[in-house]
């Protein structure tokens, strides 16, 4: 791209302040900013200017689910069903690992986050070992796509290869970027994170399918006889991936997407609940549920709205590719955001001084005619990495795999 089509770019949505360095730069920097204005879809930062209404839910109604004991009953069926799905090579795997982790604090992907004690046992490890379970188990590889970003793929392939795949057969893992969105200031003006950089970030989990089609995966996916992909995040690392089971369940209900979730601890548990809008599966974060549902009881004294989510998610081929033209709401979040100032120099924020776009897997649950909440054990499978400290943390993750027989 020249400079005069970059420029003519920014103009049209009022960002030409990009260029304000041009001059200082070296060619090859030069090169590289045009290459990144010419990749960015700044259409995104519209969002930031008219955010989509993403509150305004409608009619809400609890959702029928498989409780544990339900689940308990018909065990045998499901697990053989699951089984014979898997040996037939028709699950695959889809490993969330393109966030940027900044509550955890490391500069690294948070897979490579070392959480063993007295021994080197990483995120990545923990969870090609969960899979590694069900590969023996049914003596079937199962094919893994890893979803990276720019800022962390180089690092996360050669971990993984460094590390021999953790066990895994390396032929059945692939790679992928997800997109990146810039990010903008309180203003809605892009940042800068270096005069000749803008600053980008990775664009949500929601894009997770189309990018998987746009990395040309899709024909991997079709060759391979995969009929059902199970997306989970990085983070959770006692969750059982491709867990028979829970694909076996999800066969026999012919279910568009099943979802793995825990019952919620109390009503004002922070975590979103499955349910039906307007007749559709949909997820409510827990602030959109009025006090009357977050309260609601079953007879038996259960919560009407109870079936939290955990982002395991096991979607049909079929639904994800009907649905692969359908929009997916943008979220306008507020982040610490990394720029320069008008005299070039870097800044840190201690706050959040900028906002990031970003779209959710969870929202294309509303996209899916079906949906099958499929109740987990919190002890045995909810141990999300995403603090150093506290809540849903280093610690507290340590504490369940330990529980679950994990030496660390
Ligand atoms: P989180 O919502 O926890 O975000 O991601 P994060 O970026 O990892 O962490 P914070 O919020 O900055 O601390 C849930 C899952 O979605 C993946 C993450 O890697 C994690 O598995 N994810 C998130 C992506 O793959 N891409 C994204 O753009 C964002």
């Amino acid at each position: 791209m020249t400079y005069e089509s970059a420029l003519a770019k920014l103009r049209g949505c009022g960002q030409e302040h990009v260029l304000r360095y041009y001059e200082e730069l070296n060619d090859a920097e030069k090169a590289d900013l045009l290459t990144q204005i010419e990749e960015t879809d700044f259409s995104v930062i519209e969002n930031f200017y008219h955010p989509e209404n993403l509150s305004g839910k409608g009619e809400i109604a609890p959702i029928e689910g498989l409780d544990l004991a339900a689940i308990e009953e018909k065990k045998a069926e499901y697990i053989a069903v699951g089984k014979e799905t898997i040996k037939a090579g028709k699950v695959g795997a889809i490993l969330l690992a393109g966030g940027q982790g900044t509550r955890l604090g490391s500069d690294h992907p948070k897979g490579t986050y070392n959480i063993g004690v007295t021994r080197e046992l990483y995120i990545f490890e923990c969870l090609v070992n969960n899979l590694l379970d069900v590969v023996k188990e049914c003596g079937t590889v199962v094919p893994l796509y890893i979803m990276t970003s720019d800022k962390n793929h180089a690092e996360t392939v050669a971990f993984f290869e460094e590390h021999n795949f953790f066990g895994y057969d390396s032929s059945f893992v692939k790679f992928f970027k997800q997109d990146m969105a810039p990010a903008v200031d309180q203003s809605g003006k892009v940042l800068l994170e270096a005069k000749g950089r803008i600053a980008l970030s990775p664009n949500g989990n929601g894009g997770w399918f189309s990018s998987l089609v746009r990395a040309g995966l899709l024909e991997d996916v079709h060759a391979r006889g995969v009929e059902w992909l199970n997306v989970f995040a990085v983070d959770n690392v006692c969750q059982r991936i491709a867990d028979p089971a829970f694909v076996g369940a999800s066969v026999l209900a012919k279910t568009d997407c099943g979802s793995k979730a825990v019952s919620k601890a109390e009503p004002h548990e922070k975590v979103g609940v499955l349910c039906l809008e307007e007749g559709h599966p949909s997820i409510v974060e827990y602030y959109e549920l009025s006090e009357e549902m977050a309260q609601a009881r079953e007879a038996d004294g259960t919560l009407k709205y109870r079936y939290g989510v955990i982002l395991n998610y096991l979607f049909s081929l079929d639904a994800l590719e009907r649905i692969l033209s359908q929009k997916i709401p943008v979220h306008v979040v507020r982040k610490k955001v990394p720029y320069i100032d008008e005299n070039g120099t870097l800044v840190k924020p201690e706050t959040e001084n900028g906002c990031k776009f970003e779209t959710l897997v969870l929202d294309m649950i509303k996209l899916m005619n079906s949906c099958l909440p499929y109740e987990v054990v919190r002890e045995y499978e909810f141990a999300p990495v995403k603090n150093k400290t506290g809540v849903d943390s280093v610690e507290s993750a340590r504490e369940l795999l330990k529980k679950n027989g994990v030496e660390l």
